[in-house]
Parts: C-alpha cells; structure tokens; sequence
C-alpha cells in the first residue's frame, strides 16, 4: 500500500467522523459514534491502523504520525460532542436533584452488643457496691483453673472431654495432670487465684469474660460463655455479707420485685457452697454458684486461713443478659445477625 492511499482512507476517515459528530443529537447515537470510530474490537481507526503494516518501511514513520494525528483529531471531536450535550448524561437542573420534603435517609450506626451492654451494665452496679475490676487470662494452665482451686486430679471437671485441653509447639495434646498443661479456661474462678497471687489483701473484685466448655449448642448451652466472678477477702466476712451483695446486686439488674433462693450445693473451691436462684417471670432460674472461700485454696496460696476469710461467687452473664432483654435462644447472641442484634439498641 502507498503512502498516499494510506493518507487518503485517514482524512476519508477523519471527515466522516467530523461529520457526523457535529450533528449527533443524542447520547445513544454519540455512543454508538464512539464504538463504530474508535471501538477497542471493531473501530474504523483499528481497521485503518492494521493496513500500516503493508507500508514500505520507509515512509512508515510519516504514516505513523499522520495516523496518530487523526486518531487524537477523532478522539477530541468525540469530546466535544459529548460535551455539547452535557457531558453524555441529560442535564438536570438544580431544583430537580434536592426534593427537600421527602424523608431522609437514617444513616445506620453501630452499638454496643447485647453482651457488652450487660457487661458494661454488671460492672456499674458492681462498681457501686465497691468492686474493682480485674481480668485474668483465657488461655490457662491446670494451676489456675483447677488445683489451686482444690479441685483434684481425679475429678470429673478436668476430664479432656469436657475441657479444651490445648496442644501447643512444644507439646502434641497437654497432659491434663501437669501442673503447666494448658487450657481454654472452663470458669472465671481462675482470677480468684490470679488476683490472690498478686494482690495484697484485703480486696474485693470482680471479673468479667469469657470461659469454654465443648459443649453442643442449644438454646441454653454454648462452647463459649460468659461469667461474672466475683471475691471479696477480709477479716470476718460471712456468708450473711455474701447473701446481701447477691441481693443488692440482683435488685439493682432485674428489679425491687425479685426473689432471691440459696440452695445448698457442692463446689471444691467453697465450703459452704449455693447454687444462687432468682425468681423472674414466675420461675426460679439458676444464675450460679457462691461460697465461702475453702481454706485449702487459701493454703494453697500461702494465705493465713485463721486469719482470712472470704466469699466468692460466679454468675452466668448470658442468663442476665437473656432475661433481661427477652432473649430466649443464647445461639441467636453469637449469629452475629445484625438484625437481629439491632433489636437491643443500647
Ligand atoms: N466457678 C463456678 C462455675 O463455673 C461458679 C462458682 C464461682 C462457684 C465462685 C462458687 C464460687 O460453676
């Protein structure tokens, strides 16, 4: 192919392209212009730019320029022609964008989750009735959950099957008997050691986070909950004491109508020991378990057991939080559906 010829399909193209750009009236038909001039598959200026390569190499270079010449020529009548009629889009006049009585849109905000909120909430009243607030560790070792706890080795709550006994990079699976074998904590009573390991008496904590427990999800069980443990050591504290800050307590969160019940019960930390009962919507609902702190857990610590004395109880958090809010399935606080959580705005 001759320069010229090449030359001539160029300015051939180049004139119909003018043309008809300076009289498109629509954006469709510009469009269509755009695609049929210089579409990326099947535009004019690619069907003219594949003849360069039958060009003597010679008079390449001139072909060349002439073409990029006219490819930036088309380009910018493209251009103005899509501003001639408004950037491509129809023009719309101010009065038509704002309709100033229509209802706005409520932008979305974020909360508090049920579980924080109550959280939140215990250590208020809590704090009121002069508990400071401590926290320990999730991932324990058997020290802390259990034997300083005076639950012994052979006892049913260390068994694998109902704990998350940890393997780690020095061990395959932990040895439930060691003493440094790790664990997800299965209770909070775990800080009651933390902090009597570390914290001159006398105090009075509580401590509020998640334990672990392989248990299969229902509507009242979850591998992952909440407690609220609770310690107070003094010189004379009595069980009368611990009675009246479960009461307070529970008048403070569910109301000046609620009944409280004290059943005697077992645990290997406290003697004696209660389960703590609330009777709420006409039932008597177990919230957890109390005590007297046993003096083999303040042995085990080196704490004169004449001269101390103390109680300690452990509350569960998602039972408050259930019966406060009216929820009645724990699983539908961990769907992380928020429309369901948005119900229970803070
Ligand atoms: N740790 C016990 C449990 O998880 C509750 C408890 C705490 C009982 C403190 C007595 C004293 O069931």
């Amino acid at each position: 192919m001759s320069l010229q010829n090449f030359v001539d399909s160029l300015d051939g193209l180049l004139n119909e392209a003018k043309q008809s750009l300076d009289s498109v009236a629509s954006s469709e038909h510009l469009e269509e212009l755009r695609v049929k001039f210089v579409g990326a598959k099947n535009g004019a200026i690619k069907a003219v730019q594949k003849l360069m390569g039958a060009i003597e190499s010679e008079h390449r270079p001139a072909a060349g320029k002439r073409f990029n010449e006219v490819r930036d020529a088309i380009q910018s009548a493209l251009e103005s022609a899509s501003e001639r009629l408004g950037g491509g889009s129809q023009k719309i006049s101010n009065e038509q964008l704002v309709d100033p009585t229509l209802p706005g849109i409520r932008p979305v905000l974020g909360q508090l989750h049920p579980i924080t909120q109550t959280i939140e909430h215990l250590k208020d009243i809590m704090g009121r009735l002069g508990f400071s607030i401590t926290e320990g560790p999730e991932i324990e070792d058997t020290w802390h959950n259990f034997m300083a706890l005076n639950i012994p080795e052979d006892h049913p709550a260390r068994d694998p099957l109902d704990n998350f006994y940890l393997a780690t990079a020095s061990k395959q699976m932990h040895n439930p008997t060691d003493r440094d074998a790790m664990l997800l904590r299965s209770q909070t009573s775990t800080v009651q050691i933390r902090v009597m390991e570390t914290q001159p008496l006398p105090l009075r904590i509580i401590s509020l986070g998640r334990v672990y427990r392989p248990d299969a999800p229902d509507a009242t069980h979850f591998p992952m909950f909440h407690q609220m443990e609770g310690l107070w050591v003094d010189k004379n504290v009595t069980m009368a004491q611990l009675k009246s800050v479960l009461r307070l307590f529970a008048t403070s969160y569910l109301g000046s109508d609620v009944k409280v019940r004290f059943r005697p019960s077992f645990f290997p930390f406290t003697e004696p020991s209660v389960e703590v009962d609330y009777w709420w919507n006409n039932n008597w609902i177990e919230f957890g378990g109390a005590g007297m702190v046993d003096p083999n857990v303040f042995q085990a610590l080196g704490i004169d057991s004449e001269k101390w004395s103390g109680f300690a109880f452990g509350l569960g958090v998602e039972r408050l939080c259930m019966r406060r809010f009216g929820i009645v399935d724990i699983r539908d606080l961990y769907r992380s559906d928020v429309r369901f959580l948005r119900q229970f705005a803070s």
